[in-house]
């Protein structure tokens, strides 16, 4: 059993995410803990919500977390993700709140209260990540692997030609999650943008109808319709859908150790991923860097888990 604390910022991507991990037998939700990114903190913290109303989990935590990064300004995504975070998808106002506690406080107790057991999953900006380091460092030993979506090593950027979105929001924050010494596995956009969602496959895993597809379906559609003529884009680009997996399935991707440091001061390439490979290595690898993916076989899970649970 993979025990997982998402740390999301919901978002379309993040969204199937949380629905693969809830059609996952092997995974069991420990918490859900959100942070400011392709929204507001307000937005991502209800959005969270109310797909977990949507999908009849609402046994499982939401702490509401950080809306802005450790230094820079915030900035958000709605033209990627629609205004409302999920590409204008209106779903019933939840019922359920969040928990009193802050996001960084669960993901301490969670992770302090079963040493070597929690998988933390950031897929959106690490600002709740690194504070909780800060907090209690102890996390670092304590966690058993963090699996972070973030970076781009060896091909350009997808908000700055050289810098990925989660690490260009909060790169100072990546900087201290990235020399923590913990267990990192990054699922950057080298192997996240070979694994694309078709509209047709949306179309079939609609087909049954049911409240969760439906929903898939429509939030889809707006980054089918919208983002995608606007940016030339015809597929969907399934980034922390496959940081999930590889968080319980990690053979789907190719792993090679690397050291990956973050830029901080440059005024061009602000927030880019610099990984080290091989040869070039001068320190100690500090992460598994996803160098390549059977993307095939991924999305033929990611539908069959879907369906089978939701359809
Ligand atoms: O660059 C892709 C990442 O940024 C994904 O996590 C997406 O949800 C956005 O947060
Ligand atoms: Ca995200």
């Amino acid at each position: 059993m993979h025990r997982i604390i998402l740390d999301t910022d919901p978002g379309i991507d993040d969204a199937l995410a949380l629905f693969l991990a809830l059609s996952s037998p092997d995974v069991r939700l420990e918490a859900i803990t959100t942070v400011g990114g392709n929204v507001n903190v307000d937005l991502t913290t209800y959005n969270a919500l109310a797909l977990l109303e949507l999908a009849g989990r609402t046994d499982i935590p939401v702490a509401r977390g950080s809306n802005r990064p450790i230094v820079r300004q915030p900035m958000y995504a709605e033209h990627v993700h629609g205004d409302n975070g999920l590409g204008g998808l209106q779903l019933p106002e939840p019922q359920i709140k969040a928990i009193d506690s802050h996001a960084v406080d669960v993901i301490i107790e969670k992770i302090m209260a079963s040493p070597g057991e929690i998988t933390l999953v950031p897929i959106g900006p690490l600002t709740n990540i690194a504070l909780a380091l800060r907090r209690e460092p102890r996390i670092a030993q304590s966690v058993r692997e963090v699996v972070i979506m973030g970076g781009a090593l060896r091909v350009p950027g997808n908000t700055t030609p050289s810098a990925e979105f989660n690490i260009y929001v909060d790169p100072h924050a990546a900087h201290i999650v990235l020399h923590a010494g913990w267990p990192i596995r990054l699922v950057s956009l080298d192997t996240t943008m070979q694994a694309e969602l078709r509209r047709e496959q949306v179309e079939m895993l609609a087909s049954s109808e049911s409240p969760v597809t439906v929903a898939i379906r429509q939030m889809l559609a707006y980054y089918f319709d919208v983002f995608g003529p606007q940016n030339g884009v015809s597929a969907f680009h399934m980034h922390d859908p496959l940081c999930l997996v590889a968080a319980f399935q990690p053979d789907l991707i190719n792993w090679e150790p690397s050291f990956v440091d973050v830029e901080l001061h440059g005024t061009l390439t602000l927030g880019e991923t610099v990984a080290y490979f091989g040869p070039l290595i001068t320190q100690s690898p500090n992460v598994l860097a996803s160098v390549g993916v059977d993307a095939g076989r991924f999305i033929q899970l990611f539908l069959q888990r879907i369906k089978e649970r939701f359809a």
